[in-house]
């Protein structure tokens, strides 16, 4: 399985590239916005830390303009991916530009219709948002099985990347789904390493240690 961060946060992603715990990046307009600096700035410097596939969306809601969009972004680096909303332009757009080799990771996928259409006009990663669906009382994490059982029944050249994760039992559950990729944010990727009996069991390890041999 793969770990993607989702932030656009540079030195967060530097700290768990730091780790080898980063194979790709996914950013959106939202968490672009919140570290309020330049987009291809923030991007260019991204790709320098992972090697890996780096989301950068477009911000038009028109097709062509999207795929205009598409193309200048992808000129950035070999690794940049274009997230596109799951629109009739956007899969459009997503058509166009995947013809042309650009990789697409379809973004806002609340369906299994929705992953299905993206599957087919060629995008390359599915973001199905799970936090999103249990914030309005409906169980993000039964989207993603749906999702693998269709796309495993076919050949497309897709993966499902999680998205809008929100605690360490949404990537566990994708883990056990199968699922190709959690992008996880900062805070959560922190919680994925804590346990109660590592730091108590640390704790008393450390003591018998100084209590026989001293510090
Ligand atoms: O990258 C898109 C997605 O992960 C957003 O998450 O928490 O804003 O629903 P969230």
């Amino acid at each position: 399985m793969k770990f993607f961060l989702d932030t656009a946060n540079v030195d967060k992603i530097r700290y768990f590239a730091d780790m080898g715990l980063v194979d790709g990046v996914t950013t959106n307009p939202s968490l672009i916005a919140k570290e309020g600096r330049d987009f291809k700035k923030v991007i260019k410097e991204i790709v320098e830390i992972v090697d890996g596939p780096i989301s950068a969306e477009v911000t038009a809601l028109d097709s062509d303009t999207m795929v205009k969009q598409a193309k200048e972004l992808s000129k950035i680096h070999k690794n940049i991916v274009i997230k596109i909303p799951m629109t009739k332009d956007g899969i459009k757009a997503t058509h166009i530009v995947a013809k042309e080799g650009i990789s697409v990771n379809m973004t806002l996928i609340f369906s299994a219709a929705q992953a299905l259409l993206a599957a087919k006009a060629g995008a390359r990663y599915v973001s199905p948002f799970v936090g999103r669906l249990d914030d309005i009382s409906h169980i993000g994490m039964d989207l993603i099985a749906s999702i693998r059982a269709i796309l495993d029944n076919y050949d497309f050249d897709c993966e499902i990347i999680v998205a809008s994760i929100r605690n360490p039992l949404h990537v566990v559950e994708a883990a056990e789904m199968g699922a190709d990729i959690a992008t996880i944010p900062p805070d959560v990727m922190d919680k994925l390493f804590n346990h109660p009996l590592t730091d108590i069991g640390l704790e008393k390890f450390m003591k018998d240690w100084e209590s026989a041999f001293g510090k």
